[in-house]
C-alpha cells in the first residue's frame, strides 16, 4: 500500500500523526469546495459496510463518499440479514469480507472487536465505533470542523457536556485534543456520567489540565467550543442517572461570539431545537464535513489504485 497514511487499519485516535490529521482535514475541506475533484478515483472499488449496531451519519456518510468517488458499496446492518445471526464468527467474517470488498466500515457493541476483526482481515479496516470505547472518523470529522471554523487545533478552551462516561465520540476526540498544545477541557455531566476512570488517568499521566462542572452556567462564558453528547442509554440503565439541564438558546447569553457548538447527532433532549438557528450552532455543518472526511479517508486509505 502507498498510502500517505501512516495507518492502514483506522481503529483508535491514538493512531494517527499530525501529519494524517492534516493530510486528511485538508482533503476533506478541498472535497467541500469541489466534491467532484476525484470523482472516478475510486471506480471497481468496494466499500463493505458493516453495522451491527443502529447508524444514520456514520453508515451513509461513508456509502454516500463511495459512491462520489465513483466506487460502490455493499451493506449490512445489525447483523440480522447475515451469518452473524447462526453464530458466525467475526474472525472469520474477517476473512470473508476480505475477499468482497476493498475496505470495510464496522459497528459493534464490543469495545475492542474492530481490532480484533481487522487483525483477520486482508483489506483496510474503519472503526465506525466500537461500543463506548471509540470512534476515530467521527473525531477526523469534528477536527475538520474546528479548523474549518477556528483555524487551529491548539490554545482551545472545550466544553464537554452531556454523557462523558459512555459516549465514544468525546472519548476519542478530548485524547486527540490532548497531542495539541495548551489545550484546557472543562466537562459539565451529572455525576454519573462524569468521564471515565481510563480516560481519567490518561489525562493525568498527560499532565493535561480539567475542571468538572455540573451546571454549564458557571463555565460558559470562558468556552471557544462546546462539544455536547446524548446520554448513551443503551450502555447504561436510565434509572441510574440523573440528567443536567438541557441547552437552550438561554444557557448562552454569556458565550463569547466566536463560540462553536457542536454534537455528533443524533441528539435527544440534551441540546434544544431552539438553539439550531443561533450563530455559534454548527452542528449540522459538522454532520456535513462528515462525508468530505470520509471521503478523504477513503481516498488515503486506497491511493495506491489508479489516480
Ligand atoms: C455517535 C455514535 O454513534 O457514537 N453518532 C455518530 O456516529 N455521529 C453519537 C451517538 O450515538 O450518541
Amino acid at each position: 500500500m502507498s498510502s500517505q497514511l501512516s495507518f492502514n487499519h483506522l481503529i483508535n485516535s491514538n493512531q494517527f500523526s499530525h501529519e494524517d490529521i492534516f493530510l486528511l482535514t485538508d482533503t476533506a475541506l478541498k472535497l467541500k469546495q469541489d466534491d467532484k475533484l476525484y470523482q472516478k478515483l475510486l471506480s471497481n472499488k468496494i466499500l463493505a459496510t458493516l453495522f451491527f449496531e443502529p447508524s444514520t451519519r456514520t453508515r451513509f456518510s461513508f456509502e454516500s463518499a463511495m459512491l462520489k468517488l465513483g466506487g460502490n458499496y455493499i451493506n449490512l446492518e445489525q447483523g440480522d440479514t447475515s451469518s452473524i445471526s447462526k453464530g458466525e464468527r467475526l474472525e472469520d467474517m474477517g476473512k470473508i469480507i476480505s475477499a468482497y470488498a476493498d475496505i470495510i466500515v464496522m459497528r459493534h457493541p464490543q469495545k475492542g472487536s474492530v481490532e480484533q476483526f481487522a487483525t483477520y482481515a486482508d483489506v483496510p479496516v474503519i472503526n465506525g465505533g466500537d461500543g463506548p470505547h471509540e470512534h476515530p472518523s467521527q473525531s477526523l470529522t469534528d477536527l475538520t470542523t474546528i479548523l474549518e471554523n477556528k483555524k487551529r487545533l491548539s490554545e482551545l478552551n472545550i466544553g464537554f457536556f452531556g454523557d462523558l462516561k459512555y459516549a465514544r465520540t468525546t472519548n476519542s476526540l478530548i485524547k486527540l485534543l490532548t497531542t495539541f498544545k495548551d489545550n484546557h477541557f472543562t466537562f459539565i455531566s451529572s455525576k454519573e456520567l462524569r468521564i471515565n476512570d481510563t480516560l481519567r488517568v490518561f489525562l493525568k499521566d498527560k499532565n493535561q489540565h480539567f475542571l468538572e462542572h455540573n451546571s454549564l452556567e458557571d463555565v460558559i462564558a470562558d468556552l471557544d467550543i462546546l462539544y455536547v453528547t446524548r446520554t448513551q442509554l443503551e450502555r447504561t440503565k436510565k434509572e441510574t442517572i440523573s440528567t443536567i439541564s438541557p441547552i437552550t438558546i438561554n444557557s448562552l447569553k454569556a458565550a463569547k461570539k466566536e463560540l462553536i457548538i457542536l454534537h455528533p447527532l443524533p441528539r435527544v433532549t440534551e441540546l434544544d431545537t431552539s438553539v439550531d438557528s443561533h450563530p455559534s450552532a454548527k452542528y449540522f455543518e459538522q454532520a456535513n464535513n462528515g462525508l468530505y472526511l470520509r471521503m478523504a479517508l477513503l481516498k488515503n486509505l486506497l491511493s495506491d489504485t489508479k489516480t
